[in-house]
């Protein structure tokens, strides 16, 4: 049901300065940039390979993402598993034993839906679930 890394997530304070080092660093640069207003943060998705980065700026104070900054600065923020049925992993996730913070689904980027799990849960790690729009 887990099919993959799908993307690796990084919060950082400011996505533009961000984007820049990535693309001065690496040379790999940004597919796509867009608001998600359920999480109140502005993401890039950087492919490379199979997988992608994903850069989260907050968008406002009480964002969870501004909160994690304030508390651990910016770094590693989540881990995104990519399943074809996001629903199922999610209620899975919870049989298995898992805390989730979305009980049901939520949009994400792209025309996504995506579910979190407490990181208590998953050895203080914060890990998405994400399924993929239809195409
Ligand atoms: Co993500």
């Amino acid at each position: 049901m887990i099919e993959k890394v799908h993307h690796i997530g990084i919060a950082v304070q400011d996505l533009d300065a961000a984007l820049r080092v990535l693309k001065e660093v690496f040379g790999v640069e940004a597919a796509n940039v867009e608001e998600i207003p359920s999480l109140k943060v502005k993401v890039g998705f950087v492919p490379i390979g199979d997988t992608q980065l994903e850069l989260v700026q907050p968008t406002a104070l009480d964002s969870t993402t501004a909160k994690f900054i304030a508390t651990r600065g910016e770094g590693l923020h989540h881990i995104a598993l990519g399943t074809c049925d996001v629903t199922a992993a999610l209620k899975k996730a919870e049989e298995g034993g898992a805390k989730l913070i979305d009980k049901e689904p939520r949009p994400g980027a792209h025309g996504t839906r995506i579910g979190f799990l407490h990181p208590k849960s998953t050895f203080g790690t914060l890990i998405e679930l994400v399924e993929e729009g239809k195409h």
